[in-house]
Protein backbone atom coordinates (compact mmCIF):
# COMPACT_ATOMS: atom_id res chain seq x y z
CA UNK A 1 0.00 0.00 0.00
CA UNK A 2 1.33 3.50 -1.05
CA UNK A 3 1.19 5.40 2.08
CA UNK A 4 3.28 8.43 2.80
CA UNK A 5 4.20 10.26 6.13
CA UNK A 6 4.29 14.12 6.40
CA UNK A 7 4.68 17.05 8.84
CA UNK A 8 1.31 18.04 9.24
CA UNK A 9 0.15 21.73 8.05
CA UNK A 10 -2.14 23.91 8.44
CA UNK A 11 -5.15 22.43 5.75
CA UNK A 12 -5.00 18.89 7.65
CA UNK A 13 -7.07 20.80 10.22
CA UNK A 14 -10.67 19.61 9.41
CA UNK A 15 -9.25 16.26 8.73
CA UNK A 16 -7.83 15.86 11.89
CA UNK A 17 -10.96 17.01 13.74
CA UNK A 18 -12.93 14.65 11.69
CA UNK A 19 -10.84 11.40 11.98
CA UNK A 20 -10.89 12.11 15.94
CA UNK A 21 -13.88 10.30 16.09
CA UNK A 22 -13.38 8.43 19.31
CA UNK A 23 -13.54 11.85 21.17
CA UNK A 24 -14.53 12.56 25.00
CA UNK A 25 -13.38 15.94 24.47
CA UNK A 26 -16.60 19.05 25.04
CA UNK A 27 -14.98 21.41 22.45
CA UNK A 28 -12.97 19.30 19.57
CA UNK A 29 -12.48 21.79 17.35
CA UNK A 30 -11.19 24.43 19.43
CA UNK A 31 -8.84 21.09 21.49
CA UNK A 32 -7.56 20.84 17.69
CA UNK A 33 -7.32 24.80 17.09
CA UNK A 34 -4.81 24.53 20.15
CA UNK A 35 -2.54 21.67 19.29
CA UNK A 36 -2.17 22.96 15.74
CA UNK A 37 -1.31 26.38 17.43
CA UNK A 38 1.56 24.49 19.50
CA UNK A 39 2.47 21.66 17.32
CA UNK A 40 1.96 23.29 13.63
CA UNK A 41 2.23 26.75 13.56
CA UNK A 42 4.80 27.68 15.83
CA UNK A 43 7.28 25.16 14.19
CA UNK A 44 8.81 24.18 17.69
CA UNK A 45 11.37 21.66 17.08
CA UNK A 46 10.92 19.83 20.14
CA UNK A 47 7.53 19.41 18.68
CA UNK A 48 5.79 16.69 16.26
CA UNK A 49 2.79 16.40 14.23
CA UNK A 50 2.66 14.01 11.48
CA UNK A 51 -0.13 13.14 9.19
CA UNK A 52 -0.05 9.81 7.02
CA UNK A 53 -1.68 10.11 3.49
CA UNK A 54 -2.89 7.40 1.24
CA UNK A 55 -3.05 8.36 -2.33
CA UNK A 56 -3.40 11.87 -1.23
CA UNK A 57 -5.99 11.86 1.19
CA UNK A 58 -5.30 12.08 5.25
CA UNK A 59 -5.93 8.77 6.19
CA UNK A 60 -4.35 9.31 10.18
CA UNK A 61 -2.12 11.53 12.24
CA UNK A 62 0.24 11.14 15.67
CA UNK A 63 1.28 13.86 17.53
CA UNK A 64 4.24 13.70 19.90
CA UNK A 65 6.76 15.63 21.67
CA UNK A 66 10.05 15.52 23.92
CA UNK A 67 8.70 16.24 26.91
CA UNK A 68 10.66 16.62 30.01
CA UNK A 69 9.98 13.97 33.05
CA UNK A 70 9.61 13.43 36.65
CA UNK A 71 11.25 11.12 39.37
CA UNK A 72 14.47 11.86 38.20
CA UNK A 73 14.05 10.36 34.54
CA UNK A 74 15.60 12.00 31.79
CA UNK A 75 13.25 13.60 29.35
CA UNK A 76 11.42 11.08 27.07
CA UNK A 77 9.10 10.74 23.98
CA UNK A 78 5.90 11.50 24.42
CA UNK A 79 2.91 10.60 22.41
CA UNK A 80 -0.34 11.73 22.93
CA UNK A 81 -2.12 11.39 20.10
CA UNK A 82 -2.45 8.34 17.61
CA UNK A 83 -5.81 7.89 14.71
CA UNK A 84 -6.07 5.75 11.75
CA UNK A 85 -9.35 5.84 9.95
CA UNK A 86 -11.40 2.90 10.47
CA UNK A 87 -11.18 1.97 6.93
CA UNK A 88 -7.45 1.02 6.48
CA UNK A 89 -7.22 0.05 9.91
CA UNK A 90 -5.01 -3.37 10.83
CA UNK A 91 -2.27 -2.52 7.63
CA UNK A 92 0.61 -0.75 9.29
CA UNK A 93 -0.41 2.59 9.25
CA UNK A 94 -0.25 3.21 12.84
CA UNK A 95 2.96 1.39 12.98
CA UNK A 96 4.96 3.51 10.12
CA UNK A 97 3.46 6.56 11.86
CA UNK A 98 4.99 5.57 14.82
CA UNK A 99 8.34 4.27 13.81
CA UNK A 100 8.76 8.22 12.10
CA UNK A 101 7.98 9.72 15.04
CA UNK A 102 10.44 7.58 17.04
CA UNK A 103 13.08 7.68 14.64
CA UNK A 104 12.93 11.52 15.08
CA UNK A 105 12.12 11.78 18.39
CA UNK A 106 15.25 9.85 19.16
CA UNK A 107 17.09 12.12 16.59
CA UNK A 108 16.33 14.91 19.05
CA UNK A 109 18.36 12.56 21.75
CA UNK A 110 15.84 10.63 23.60
CA UNK A 111 16.04 7.21 24.20
CA UNK A 112 12.48 5.68 25.64
CA UNK A 113 9.30 6.71 24.39
CA UNK A 114 5.70 7.13 26.38
CA UNK A 115 2.25 7.47 26.05
CA UNK A 116 -0.55 6.66 28.55
CA UNK A 117 -4.16 4.37 27.19
CA UNK A 118 -7.26 3.54 28.48
CA UNK A 119 -7.78 0.36 30.30
CA UNK A 120 -10.65 -0.47 28.09
CA UNK A 121 -9.33 0.44 25.06
CA UNK A 122 -8.19 -3.06 23.66
CA UNK A 123 -7.68 -2.64 20.66
CA UNK A 124 -5.40 0.63 21.32
CA UNK A 125 -3.67 -1.86 24.02
CA UNK A 126 -3.25 -4.88 21.31
CA UNK A 127 -1.72 -2.56 18.76
CA UNK A 128 0.77 -0.97 21.61
CA UNK A 129 1.62 -4.33 22.45
CA UNK A 130 2.06 -4.82 19.13
CA UNK A 131 4.36 -2.23 17.81
CA UNK A 132 6.64 -3.18 21.21
CA UNK A 133 5.59 -0.97 23.83
CA UNK A 134 5.63 -2.43 27.36
CA UNK A 135 4.53 -1.72 30.73
CA UNK A 136 6.91 0.90 31.92
CA UNK A 137 8.75 1.30 35.69
CA UNK A 138 6.08 4.43 36.76
CA UNK A 139 2.00 3.49 37.23
CA UNK A 140 -0.21 6.42 37.00
CA UNK A 141 -2.18 6.45 40.83
CA UNK A 142 -5.15 8.22 41.11
CA UNK A 143 -7.85 9.56 43.78
CA UNK A 144 -11.39 10.78 43.23
CA UNK A 145 -11.90 14.14 45.50
CA UNK A 146 -15.43 13.90 46.51
CA UNK A 147 -17.30 17.02 47.18
CA UNK A 148 -17.64 18.00 50.96
C1 LIG B 1 -4.81 2.16 17.54
C2 LIG B 1 -4.75 2.47 16.05
C3 LIG B 1 -4.08 3.84 15.85
C4 LIG B 1 -3.91 1.38 15.35
O1 LIG B 1 -3.66 1.76 14.01
P1 LIG B 1 -3.52 0.66 12.84
O2 LIG B 1 -3.02 1.34 11.62
O3 LIG B 1 -4.79 -0.08 12.73
O4 LIG B 1 -2.40 -0.31 13.45
P2 LIG B 1 -1.34 -1.20 12.62
O5 LIG B 1 -2.04 -1.81 11.46
O6 LIG B 1 -0.14 -0.40 12.35
O7 LIG B 1 -1.02 -2.33 13.69
C5 LIG B 1 0.28 -2.59 14.17
C6 LIG B 1 0.24 -3.79 15.07
O8 LIG B 1 -0.63 -3.53 16.17
C7 LIG B 1 -1.44 -4.70 16.47
N1 LIG B 1 -2.85 -4.36 16.24
C8 LIG B 1 -3.36 -3.26 15.64
N2 LIG B 1 -4.70 -3.27 15.67
C9 LIG B 1 -5.05 -4.42 16.29
C10 LIG B 1 -6.32 -5.00 16.64
N3 LIG B 1 -7.49 -4.38 16.33
N4 LIG B 1 -6.30 -6.20 17.25
C11 LIG B 1 -5.15 -6.82 17.58
N5 LIG B 1 -3.91 -6.31 17.27
C12 LIG B 1 -3.88 -5.11 16.65
C13 LIG B 1 -0.93 -5.78 15.57
O9 LIG B 1 0.11 -6.48 16.24
C14 LIG B 1 -0.34 -5.02 14.41
O10 LIG B 1 0.70 -5.69 13.76
P3 LIG B 1 0.39 -6.85 12.67
O11 LIG B 1 -0.61 -6.25 11.72
O12 LIG B 1 1.73 -7.09 12.05
O13 LIG B 1 -0.15 -7.98 13.44
C15 LIG B 1 -6.16 2.45 15.41
O14 LIG B 1 -6.82 1.25 15.77
C16 LIG B 1 -7.04 3.62 15.87
O15 LIG B 1 -7.02 4.69 15.25
N6 LIG B 1 -7.83 3.46 16.94
C17 LIG B 1 -8.71 4.54 17.45
C18 LIG B 1 -7.92 5.63 18.17
C19 LIG B 1 -7.14 5.06 19.36
O16 LIG B 1 -7.66 4.27 20.14
N7 LIG B 1 -5.88 5.53 19.51
C20 LIG B 1 -4.99 5.05 20.56
C21 LIG B 1 -5.24 5.65 21.88
S1 LIG B 1 -4.94 7.41 21.87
Amino acid sequence: MDISIRDAVADDFEIVVALDDGSKKDDKPGYWRGIFEHYVYENNPDRIFLVAEKAGTVVGFIVGEVRAWEFGSPPCGWVFAVTVTPEVRELGIGMRMFDEIGRRLKKMGVTTLRTMVDLDNKRALSFFRGIGMRSGRYIELEKHLLND
